[in-house]
């Protein structure tokens, strides 16, 4: 596949910054933002300002969406190709429907449901400058209805990547004459500093597989969801 020029949320850690590593290592352009760019070492250590670049962005707050949109413009005034919104946050453990705190729930939707949707807004002009046109989510086996089959406890963070699957399924019918692809992957369940240490797999192992998956996407494939096998999940 040709390089690409990739823009992508949460680069700090865990799964972001693998995204980071591994799409940077097969030769793309990688603008990576993260909340503070400079305190994240190992992002800066792979940060060249020919290939990999980072941005500061915090999906929380407009003007710093903004500022990152104008630096994105600057460093690659022909657009980008795939957004990837991978940032999120999970409530602590034991956030149950009857119990949790509106205010968790609050502060959960507004990284992973309208932090998605202010970044995506925003790019929207930046994805238009190019053909290739791709929305990727990080979403979660978490947002799934049906396999919501046992009391869960996290309640707002399964909430959260429902609205946010609902979100890109949106899109995928608002953005479809314009020929972009939006669509939803689950990573797996991934040792990370929200996947634990019991975790399946390593960033590495789901990033490499997610990275297939993603070189494979058409336009086809608007509106789908599914994990890093490439398999479709029920919604
Ligand atoms: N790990 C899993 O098993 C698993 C499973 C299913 C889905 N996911 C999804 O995969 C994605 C990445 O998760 P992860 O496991 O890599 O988590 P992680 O290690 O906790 O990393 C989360 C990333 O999101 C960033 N972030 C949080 N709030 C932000 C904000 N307001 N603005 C910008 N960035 C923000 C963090 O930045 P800071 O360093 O600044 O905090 C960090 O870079 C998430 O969307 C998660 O829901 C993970």
């Amino acid at each position: 596949m040709s390089p690409r020029t990739y823009f992508i949320t949460g680069s700090s850690r865990g799964i972001g910054l693998e995204l980071v590593k591994q799409l940077a290592a097969k030769g793309n352009i990688v603008i990576a933002s993260a909340r503070n760019p400079d305190g994240a070492e190992q992002l800066q250590q792979l940060v060249d300002n020919k290939k990999v670049f980072a941005v500061k962005l915090d999906v929380q707050s407009e003007e710093s969406v903004k500022a990152a949109v104008a630096k994105v413009n600057e460093i690659s005034p022909d657009g980008i190709d795939v957004l990837i919104n991978n940032s999120g946050i999970i409530a602590p453990k034991g956030s149950i429907s009857t119990t949790t705190d509106p205010e968790v729930w609050g502060e959960i939707y507004q990284t992973n449901v309208v932090g998605v949707v202010r970044v995506t807004q925003q790019f929207l002009p930046v994805l238009r400058k190019k053909d290739t046109r791709q929305i990727i989510q990080i979403s979660s086996d978490s947002a799934s209805l049906e396999l919501a089959n046992r009391a869960n406890l996290n309640a707002p963070y399964h909430c959260s990547k429902a609205g946010l699957n609902m979100f890109s399924r949106c899109l995928s019918h608002d953005l479809a004459d314009e020929k972009f692809t939006c669509v939803c992957i689950h990573p797996g369940w991934v040792i990370t500093d929200m996947g634990g240490s019991n975790a399946d797999l390593t960033t590495e192992v789901s990033v490499s597989s997610m990275l297939k998956v993603f070189e494979k996407y058409t336009q086809k494939d608007n509106g789908w969801y599914g994990n890093w096998k490439g398999e479709r999940m029920p919604w």
